[in-house]
């Protein structure tokens, strides 16, 4: 009877052991995050009130499974700590479907959570690597810019609208740059570049980029344009100047070299005039130049 009675109540405890830590372990919502191939763990806060608690991650993949009799692994960076984020990148390195779960220590009192599903890293979300065609110089030069590592990326060119005699390059090599001779002309260039992950034999697209690739030489007319208008800019600001503050830039305008007399001589005096040129406010620069070489010579 007693013992009866005993062996209920040891059934009794023994529910509510299991149960507590079955309502612990609901608390931690766990899930994988898996971007470009970096593969962290999640999980919620812990909700019921601990002293002391940590977690230790542990996976299980088809190997373990099958050939090491189901056993478990720690990971690597991942034993009683007290964080609610694990980076499995480096544990999960194959293509294998992996069992995840989190064990939680709340004051000596153990619980297991696990993943629902099983994850395989093939699941991960590939990101499009960006592509940044410089076509300023020649060669044209193409990079990327990702968090993709050993990677294959294959890059595809072709004046637009003939995508079938594409020419295609490739590379393995860290930072995967290519360097293009420019075919330039009318026609755009098009670019588009796959990335595919050797590992997990997954890829993914750049959009396709089209630039006008214009003649180098093609530049030159900006630039001098640009610079006749600076030149008229400083022309005016320095005529106008003149006609407001004469006295004063008489001074550092003529602070210069002295002119051979030889030159003076052969530059006939005229009478001084660089308030009645200068006053004429629409065509500075066309007579600024003469009033300065009037005024130095007639200073002497
Ligand atoms: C569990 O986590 C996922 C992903 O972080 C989130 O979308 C979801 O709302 C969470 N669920 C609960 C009940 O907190
Ligand atoms: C798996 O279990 C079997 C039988 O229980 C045992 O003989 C074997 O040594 C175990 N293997 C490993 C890797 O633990
Ligand atoms: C983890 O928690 C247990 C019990 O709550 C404690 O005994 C252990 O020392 C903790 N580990 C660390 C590294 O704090
Ligand atoms: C690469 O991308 C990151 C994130 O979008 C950005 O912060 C960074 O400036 C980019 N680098 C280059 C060289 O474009
Ligand atoms: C990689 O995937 C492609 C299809 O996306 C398939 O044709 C090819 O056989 C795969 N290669 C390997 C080694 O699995």
């Amino acid at each position: 009877m007693c013992s009866g009675l005993i062996d209920s109540l040891f059934l009794l405890l023994l529910y509510f052991s299991i149960h507590h830590s079955a309502s612990l372990s609901t608390y931690l919502n766990i899930s994988m995050h898996s971007v470009n191939m970096k593969h962290i763990l999640k999980w919620s806060q812990l909700q019921t009130a601990c002293s002391t608690f940590n977690h230790t991650v542990q996976f299980q993949g088809e190997y373990e499974l099958h050939k090491l009799n189901g056993s478990w692994v720690d990971a690597y960076d991942c034993q009683e700590i007290r964080e609610n984020r694990c980076d499995l990148t480096h544990d999960l390195a194959s293509n294998s479907d992996y069992s995840i779960r989190i064990k939680t220590n709340c004051d000596g009192q153990k619980s297991w959570t696990q993943l629902p599903k099983t994850f395989n890293r093939k699941d991960t979300v590939l990101l499009t690597p960006e592509m940044i065609v410089n076509v300023e110089g020649d060669p044209i030069q193409v990079g990327f810019n990702t968090t993709l590592s050993a990677i294959t990326v294959k890059l595809k060119v072709w004046t637009e609208g003939d995508e079938q005699n594409a020419l295609t390059d490739m590379t393995r090599a860290y930072p995967y740059h290519f360097s293009i001779a420019a075919h330039r002309g009318k026609e755009k260039m098009c670019f588009r570049a796959e990335a595919l992950v050797d590992a997990i034999n997954k890829s993914c697209s750049t959009d396709t980029q089209c630039v006008i690739m214009h003649k180098q030489t093609s530049d030159m007319p900006v630039i001098v344009s640009v610079a006749v208008v600076i030149a008229l800019a400083v022309a005016f600001i320095l005529g106008w100047s003149v006609t407001r503050f004469s006295p004063q830039i008489k001074h550092i305008i003529c602070h210069r070299e002295p002119i051979p007399s030889a030159l003076l001589n052969n530059c006939p005096a005229r009478a001084p005039n660089l308030f009645t040129v200068s006053s004429e406010p629409t065509e500075p620069l066309l007579v600024l130049v003469p009033t300065l070489v009037q005024m130095e010579t007639n200073e002497r």
